[in-house]
């Protein structure tokens, strides 16, 4: 990929949360509150990452990992850093962990509107496996995903 900055992929910690709780507004209808994030950095078989460059956070992913299921909690990246595989590298970091942590599967549940998102997780791999009409404010359907591990 020319041209792509270097990233770091490491654990999100304190520091980070003013810049993730940032992309999180600016990215959901309904974001996870600050408190939600603290709860991830030191919940048992919670995995969150940031993807850093030059000390700006680019976005972030919360993984689940426990026993043989793991799931992809929230992953966002900042407005202006989109289109540049951050994403990906996120994701790939994440069903690495996974793996280590020896889940046999990855899910996820995502809007069925947002082609974004479930462009990305095809391109991981991921494939549909159900569909929950109307889940998200009565309105837009959730779109389960999977990935075999
Ligand atoms: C979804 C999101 C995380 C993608 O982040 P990103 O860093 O721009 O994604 P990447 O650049 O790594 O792209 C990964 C793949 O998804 C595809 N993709 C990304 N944005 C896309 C878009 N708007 N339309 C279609 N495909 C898209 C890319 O083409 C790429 O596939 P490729 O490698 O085959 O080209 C980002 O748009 C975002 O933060 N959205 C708001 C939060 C959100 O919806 N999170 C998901 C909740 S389930």
């Amino acid at each position: 990929m020319n041209g792509i900055p270097d990233y770091n992929i490491r654990s999100m910690s304190e520091d980070d949360l003013d810049a993730v709780v940032a992309i999180e507004q600016d990215s959901f209808h309904t974001p996870w509150q600050r408190e939600h994030f603290d709860q991830e950095m030191v919940a048992a078989h919670s995995y969150p990452f940031v993807a850093e460059y030059n000390g700006t956070i680019a976005g972030y992913v919360c993984l689940m990992s426990l026993f043989e299921e793991a799931q992809i909690l929230d992953i966002a990246v900042a407005s202006e850093q989109r289109g540049r595989g951050v994403a990906r590298m996120l994701m790939d970091h994440a069903i690495g962990v996974a793996r280590l942590k020896h889940a046999e599967v990855l899910a996820l549940e995502v809007r069925g509107s947002n082609i974004a998102a479930i462009t990305l997780y095809e391109r991981c791999g991921f494939v549909r496996t159900g569909l929950r009409l109307r889940y998200y404010e009565g309105r837009d359907d959730a779109v389960l995903m999977e990935l075999s591990l």
